[in-house]
């Protein structure tokens, strides 16, 4: 005789969290028990129909089909969920002098060329307004640190990263910068602009259908990381943008926000570096704590991502 099984919805998610409640690994328990809770509590709360879970399916079906070493769909999802930024905030929680970190994002690139003080990672953009940004790499009492690196990308002025642009062959709007001996920087680019995140894809879909906008306010992203401090990834922002307070991925941490100032004249740097007025300039200084742990810390952003998930999977 066949075992009868009449079982009710929560007897279905009890026998799931019984047949996890074993697993070795502290941690990977807690997260699996507690992802089974939520999602069964949520298919619950909003009944969830047939049609409604395999639509689910073809989205991360399309999700992965999409994503490639220049795409990542998955990542732009957890963007747009604003999961992204909670896992930054719960890493970030107690506020320690430092720079705030923000998201990631999918358009950073390895083997960014290495340019000199000054350096112009905008030198293919014709059309953005020439801009200067300057600063200096900190500890938390405010000493400069020398020879930190500062990983930057920026979207050009049409609002494509360089891996987006059919037109481009080459990298664009990228550079790995080193403080000098009083912890300074200076970046030659172009004003940020606003742009679309992809839209072509089921995050784009997804978007639509919420009636939400796709731009994300202009910005300049930095990895800047040191021997014996922790990295930080993150942006500066342009106060004057109008999707400052709707990012689509809910990135702007107020701390990160910088007045871009015009200038109509020429100043030293602009002089020196042959930057014609009006440009604009904008300053920040970085803030690094100490690292937890020995080790080498001044790595680029993909060595930075790939040393978080090697931690992940200890
Ligand atoms: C970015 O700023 O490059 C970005 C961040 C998250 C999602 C899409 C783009
Ligand atoms: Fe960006």
């Amino acid at each position: 005789m066949p075992m009868e099984r009449n079982k009710t919805e929560d007897d279905i998610t009890a026998e799931v969290l019984a047949r996890f409640a074993d697993t070795p690994e502290p941690r990977l328990r807690q997260i699996m028990l507690g992802l089974i809770k939520h999602l069964h509590a949520f298919v619950k709360e909003v009944e969830l129909t047939e049609a409604e879970w395999f639509q689910a399916i073809e989205m991360l079906t399309k999700a992965g089909h999409i994503s490639d070493d220049k795409r990542q769909e998955f990542i732009l999802f957890s963007d747009t969920l604003g999961v992204s930024m909670v896992v930054d905030l719960i890493s970030h929680r107690k506020p320690d002098g430092a720079t705030e970190s923000t998201v990631f994002g999918p358009f950073h690139r390895l083997n960014a060329p290495e340019l000199p003080p000054g350096g112009n990672i905008a030198h293919l953009d014709e059309i953005g307004a020439p801009t200067l940004v300057s600063g200096r790499v900190l500890d938390l009492d405010g000493k400069p640190i020398a020879g930190a690196l500062l990983d930057v990308w920026q979207a050009q002025t049409s609002g494509l990263y360089d891996s987006q642009d059919p037109g481009l062959h080459e990298m664009h709007m990228r550079g790995k910068f080193h403080t000098d001996a009083e912890g300074r920087y200076l970046v030659r680019t172009v004003r940020p602009v606003h742009y679309p995140i992809p839209s072509d894809g089921p995050v784009g879909a997804m978007l639509r259908a919420t009636g939400r906008h796709p731009w994300r306010p202009a910005h300049v992203h930095f990895v800047v990381s040191a021997d014996g401090y922790e990295p930080v990834t993150t942006h500066i922002f342009d106060r004057g943008d109008e999707y400052l307070g709707s990012d689509a991925v809910f990135a702007v941490k107020d701390s990160l926000i910088c007045d871009f100032a015009r200038h109509d004249g020429a100043g030293d740097d602009a002089a020196r570096l042959g930057v014609k007025p009006p440009y604009y300039s904008t300053e920040f200084d970085f803030r690094l704590k100490p690292a937890a742990e020995q080790g080498d810390t001044v790595l680029d952003a993909q060595r930075r991502l790939a040393a978080l998930g090697a931690r992940a999977a200890e």
